[in-house]
């Protein structure tokens, strides 16, 4: 716990200059500069298995390799409020629409090649019925990799307790600190036990995909 305190206050003190190159318009994202303001994102998502604990204890998301526009309506939507974790709301808030520009085009290009992985496992019939009952890959495409949607998130080899918090804040309602206000998954989620939750999730945080962590040892 006390780890996570101390790297939030780093990540915090690091906003600071950021902010102080706040841009008027925003230009398409530069890898390069993101890679820069990304030393305020590495002390959490560039350490594998570091956990975050607040609601609960869970892994951090992977989001090396996630798509960049899915990156930037995640970070606008904590910056708006409409997703509530707060750590996640102060950071974004720091932020100005080129940083999430720069910040996306990073993530989304620095994963590292991995060897072709094995064909996914089949789920088992409960896990089938769960997940063709919410028609999940319609939106999140083949091996729930391929959004349809470059603003939908891929979930395939996310950390399923990641993935389990992220399906329960769906349900949450009326809370200032925990919540996420999308009308699709909100919905979505609804129609789930939070067991029924857990049992996707796990399955999900198994399948091949492309998400990582990446260190970058080399950022100074
Ligand atoms: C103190 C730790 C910490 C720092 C520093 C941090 N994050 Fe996060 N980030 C988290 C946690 C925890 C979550 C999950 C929040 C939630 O449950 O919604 C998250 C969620 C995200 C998400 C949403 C992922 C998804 O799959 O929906 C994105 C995108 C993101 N962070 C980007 C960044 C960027 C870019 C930076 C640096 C500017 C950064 N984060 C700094 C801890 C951190
Ligand atoms: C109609 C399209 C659609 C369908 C169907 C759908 N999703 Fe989603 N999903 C989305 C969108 C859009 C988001 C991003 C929401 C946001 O910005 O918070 C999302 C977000 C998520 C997230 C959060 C990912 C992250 O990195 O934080 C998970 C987990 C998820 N969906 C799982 C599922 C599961 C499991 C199903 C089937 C039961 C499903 N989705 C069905 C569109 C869809």
């Amino acid at each position: 716990m006390k780890k996570t305190l101390s790297l939030t206050m780093l990540a915090l003190s690091m906003l600071a200059a950021v902010s102080s190159a706040r841009a008027q318009d925003a230009q398409p994202g530069d890898a390069a500069a993101g890679q820069k303001k990304a030393a305020m994102c590495i002390g959490c998502h560039g350490i594998p298995g570091y956990r975050a604990s607040f609601p609960e204890v869970y892994s951090v998301p992977m989001i090396s390799g996630q798509g960049g526009k899915y990156i930037t309506a995640a970070l606008n939507a904590y910056r708006k409020g409409e997703r509530k974790h707060p750590t996640m709301r102060g950071i974004s808030g720091s932020l100005t629409d080129q940083d999430i520009a720069d910040l996306s085009a990073y993530y989304q290009g620095n994963a590292v090649a991995k060897p072709a992985a094995a064909a996914p496992a089949a789920p088992d019939a409960k896990v089938a019925e769960l997940l063709q009952k919410g028609n999940c890959a319609s939106c999140h495409g083949e091996g729930l990799n391929k959004p349809i949607d470059p603003s939908y998130p891929k979930l395939a080899g996310q950390h399923a307790d990641y993935l389990l918090v992220a399906l329960k804040s769906y349900k949450v309602e009326g809370n200032a600190n925990v919540g996420r206000a999308n009308a699709i998954m909100g919905a979505q989620v609804k129609a789930y036990s939070n067991a029924e939750l857990k049992l996707m999730a796990k399955y999900i945080g198994s399948l091949p995909g492309d998400l990582q962590v990446v260190p970058n040892a080399k950022l100074r």
